[in-house]
């Protein structure tokens, strides 16, 4: 049943198979999808203790990005005291750097399951990039991408507890090899106008996926070294606005997108969200996820997955990019600020990211309060 789950929507490939082998996608009941924790104010753009730090200028190397990095040491200190943290630091020369070496800093966090050696451990990996533009001068990127980190960080915590109670009761299968990972990577965007430069962008993580491939396991380790470790690559970017557009663009992670698009769905069906999605000129309901009826499309987007994806490691591309119409209005504007925002559709995400964690790590029943 379960594997007939992960071999239904997908092209069979043998890479795929060991998706189902580390352990089957589970859905969560109706209760558990109306009682997901709230953000409540934590997205508030002004105060709000999540959101509101990140939406600033935080170009790589300048205080900002310091000052953002140091909100993400913060929160997961405290809020999540479980997780490890990792800052994973290195220099680099951008074309508009004058020979002069700046410094990248990638923001790592993750939490394995107890009892399961680290090259056994499989790790789900959120990712966003956490730098902003250079130019337009003061630009914040409040979709590109403050609000996705700030979507992550409100998953994360909302699963906290019941990763807790899961692993500590006495029902806990000891074969269950599901961890978690956060990246927020540095150096996303490119410093010049040039785009035929093909190395001014993706700085963090191309020197991190180079990095994770020479930190290898020992032999006996079920994988050969950290890279291949990830069980799934979900890159969050350009969320926030209205009415966003997610297409599928793998084959071999199209019934991830499909379960994901099941859950937006019923949390719409259950009244649990908060923004409007119709269909051109009616009232009928929407969904983001325009492929979920449909094969995977081709999709020709650099960003953060790309140095991943050519090693091999399975990608989730989660972004806002209408294959009709582009990239959302305020993309790369100085419009992309807090107050442009649709915080009913930041809310719903954090609330469909919680959704997905609780199925892919198995948290029904460990969910409640
Ligand atoms: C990385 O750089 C930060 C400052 O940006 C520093 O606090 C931290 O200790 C460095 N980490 C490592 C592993 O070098
Ligand atoms: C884990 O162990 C349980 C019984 O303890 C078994 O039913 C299940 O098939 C095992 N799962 C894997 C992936 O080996
Ligand atoms: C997915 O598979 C279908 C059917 O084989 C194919 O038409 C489509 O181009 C594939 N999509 C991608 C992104 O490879």
């Amino acid at each position: 049943m379960v594997l007939l789950r992960c071999v239904q929507g997908i092209v069979s490939t043998l890479v795929l198979i060991s998706v189902c082998l580390i352990g089957a996608y589970k859905t969560v009941s109706d209760d558990t999808l109306r009682r997901l924790p709230r953000p409540g104010l934590d997205f508030d753009i002004y105060h709000g203790p999540i959101l509101a730090p990140i939406l600033r200028t935080r170009v790589p190397g300048t205080p900002g990005a310091e000052a953002v990095r140091d909100h993400f040491v913060n929160f997961f200190r405290s809020s999540l005291p479980e997780w490890k943290i990792e800052l994973h630091n290195f220099t680099a020369q951008t074309p508009v750097s004058n020979n002069r070496e700046i410094s990248f800093t990638n923001f790592i966090a993750f939490r394995d399951p107890p009892g399961i050696n680290e090259g056994d451990t499989a790790r789900l990996t959120l990712v966003a990039h956490a730098d902003s533009k250079l130019k337009p001068t003061g630009f914040i990127g409040a979709i590109d991408s403050a609000a996705p980190c700030a979507i992550i960080m409100h998953a994360v915590r909302s699963i906290y507890i019941a990763l807790t109670r899961k692993w500590s009761s006495e029902a806990y299968p000891s074969n269950d090899t599901h961890g978690i990972q956060v990246i927020f990577t540095d150096g996303e965007e490119r410093f010049s106008d040039d785009s035929s430069n093909l190395v001014d962008d993706l700085y963090g993580s191309r020197t991190l996926a180079a990095d994770w491939e020479m930190q290898e396991y020992p032999p006996t380790a079920r994988y050969p070294n950290r890279l291949a470790s990830i069980s799934l690559f979900v890159l969050l970017d350009l969320l926030g606005t209205s009415e966003p557009v997610i297409a599928s663009n793998y084959n071999t992670t199209h019934w991830v997108y499909k379960n994901i698009a099941r859950l937006e769905a019923r949390l719409r069906q259950l009244g649990q969200f908060k923004s409007i999605s119709t269909k051109k000129d009616t009232s009928a309901v929407r969904s983001w996820f325009i492929d979920s009826d449909r094969e995977a499309r081709p999709g020709h987007i650099v960003d953060d997955h790309v140095p991943f994806y050519s090693r091999g490691v399975k990608i989730l591309h989660i972004i806002d990019y209408d294959p009709f119409r582009g990239f959302p209005g305020v993309w790369h504007t100085l419009d992309d600020d807090g107050q442009h925002l649709d915080l009913a559709a930041v809310e719903d995400w954090s609330l469909l990211m919680t959704a997905f964690l609780a199925e892919w790590l198995h948290l029904e029943g460990y969910m409640d309060d």
